[in-house]
């Protein structure tokens, strides 16, 4: 599906927020095998604070807009580039603010997923704003940049620092008019990535009682002692720490019971991965991995949300017809979670039951008047609902079919349960004495008919003999 879009639909819309340039591969970065260098160019925006205007409406945050052009990023070798147009830097110009990013040093995995946001639709966000390292470095300025694919991909915060610019000697290189720094030839900032944290899974619903892994790693040239990582988790307004991890002991303390990452996979992959067994209600949130690493510190966000399908039964499981009386036939819906449930309550005639596939037969209508409970919420967190509808016999009669069908955000279609009306046992008896009663009459009087019909014919004939003998 990729080869297709990348080949077809994106070729042309590419161009305009996403261009590659199939880069020379670099001897020097070396790598792995399987995977190619390429380059990526995102439309970003630089964030700022205060916005310089001292207005009292202005906002407290101001954007410009900005390029990043993300150099020998690695992405898988089997993606088709063939047809991607070459990155052109614009005409130099003082006032543009394209941050020209080597990555090699803080990785992106899983960047491919940038190349093909565009093919699926998905918006890329991309804000660049300064940053402010632990300790300062003479001649050096400092950014962050926070890049997300919606709907699903990678997020990465990646900080990234300014490289000396080579330019004449004795020249002193144009500079940035509004960051004040120096340009170089083809009028780009130049910065190195120093330090990557990233997750493959921004979001993550989860249902109850299961281990959630919360992904997230990091890339840099910084040593594994010197970095520790934090867990949080925050929800409706409290914030708490779920596990904290301390590189140069290779040992995390869990604030959470059964919280854990797995040291040795930080240690060797850089993999700050968190998992959460028997997850509950109440560890849902906004989870926050912080990556302390020397001078840097990022951090990525995973929203994790639990997703319980209810179970769904009729009380009561049978209804039979009784004349003038009104049942109640409710629609248990049990154990769910979040909140939002919807409830349909259909009936369908007797003459076409919901598996019958005859045109002819009637849609099953709607049935306009539900009753609810009030929700009830378990000590699991999760609810509960009955919802019911008044059956009355004076408008429907034995056959017709009651279902009722229940939509929720952790099912890809409603969950059912129906219901068909029967008679009354003593209706039934009835309706079986009166056909056997019926039936007896019948036979009776065939047996009559059949009777006088012989005796008629018998007279006949002897009719007919005396005719002939007389
Ligand atoms: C970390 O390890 C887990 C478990 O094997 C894996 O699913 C996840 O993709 C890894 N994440 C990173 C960032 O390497």
């Amino acid at each position: 599906m990729y080869l297709k879009c990348a080949l077809s639909v994106c070729a042309v819309a590419l161009c305009a927020i996403l261009g590659i340039a199939g880069s020379d591969p670099d001897p020097s970065a070396d790598p792995p095998a399987e995977l190619r260098l390429v380059d990526i160019v995102l439309e970003c925006s630089l964030v700022e604070e205060g916005g310089g205007r001292l207005s009292m409406f202005a906002s407290a945050f101001s954007r410009q807009p900005a390029t990043l052009v993300l150099r020998k990023v690695g992405v898988p070798e089997h993606e088709t580039l063939d047809s991607y147009t070459e990155y052109q830097p614009p005409a130099f110009d003082p006032e543009a603010l394209i941050f020209e990013v080597e990555v090699t040093s803080a990785s992106i995995p899983g960047a491919e997923s940038l190349l093909h946001a565009d093919c699926n639709e998905q918006e890329v966000t991309c804000e660049i704003s300064q940053y402010y390292p632990q300790d300062e470095v003479p001649e050096t300025a400092w950014f962050i940049c926070s890049l997300q694919v919606e709907g699903g991909g990678v997020s990465a915060t990646m900080v990234m620092r300014t490289q000396p610019i080579t330019g004449e000697v004795g020249v002193e290189p144009q500079k940035q008019k509004k960051l004040d720094l120096p340009l170089s030839d083809s009028g780009t900032i130049q910065l190195a990535a120093q330090f990557n944290v990233f997750t493959s899974m921004p979001s993550v619903s989860t249902a109850l009682g299961g281990t959630v892994l919360l992904d997230c790693g990091f890339t840099g040239e910084q040593h594994t002692q010197e970095v520790q990582v934090e867990w949080r988790v925050q929800h409706k307004g409290n914030g708490r720490r779920v596990l904290h991890y301390r590189g140069d002991m290779n040992e995390g303390v869990s604030d959470r019971p059964g919280a854990q990452i797995d040291s040795a996979r930080l240690a060797a992959h850089r993999n700050a991965s968190l998992f959460l067994p028997g997850f509950r209600v109440a560890d849902e949130g906004t989870y926050i991995c912080i990556v302390t690493a020397g001078l840097y510190q990022a951090q990525q966000v995973i929203q994790v949300q639990v997703q319980e399908p209810p179970s769904v039964n009729l009380v009561p499981e049978a209804l039979q017809l009784q004349e003038g009386v009104t049942e109640r036939l409710s629609c248990e819906i049990n154990r769910y979670y979040p909140l939002d449930v919807q409830v349909v309550w259909t009936q369908s005639p007797s003459s076409s039951p919901p598996s019958s596939s005859s045109s002819s037969s009637p849609p099953p209508s709607h049935l306009p008047h539900i009753y609810f409970s009030s929700h009830r919420q378990h000590s699991d967190g999760t609810y509960s609902l009955s919802a019911y509808v008044l059956v009355n016999p004076s408008t429907c009669d034995a056959g017709t079919t009651f279902t009722c069908s229940v939509s929720h955000p952790s099912l890809s279609e409603p969950l059912t349960a129906s219901l068909t009306l029967t008679l009354p046992e003593e209706s039934r008896l009835w309706l079986i004495l009166g056909v056997s009663m019926a039936t007896l009459i019948f036979i009776f009087a065939a047996y009559k008919l059949v009777l006088q019909w012989n005796k008629g014919t018998v007279a006949k004939k002897g009719q007919l003999k005396n005719i002939k003998v007389n």
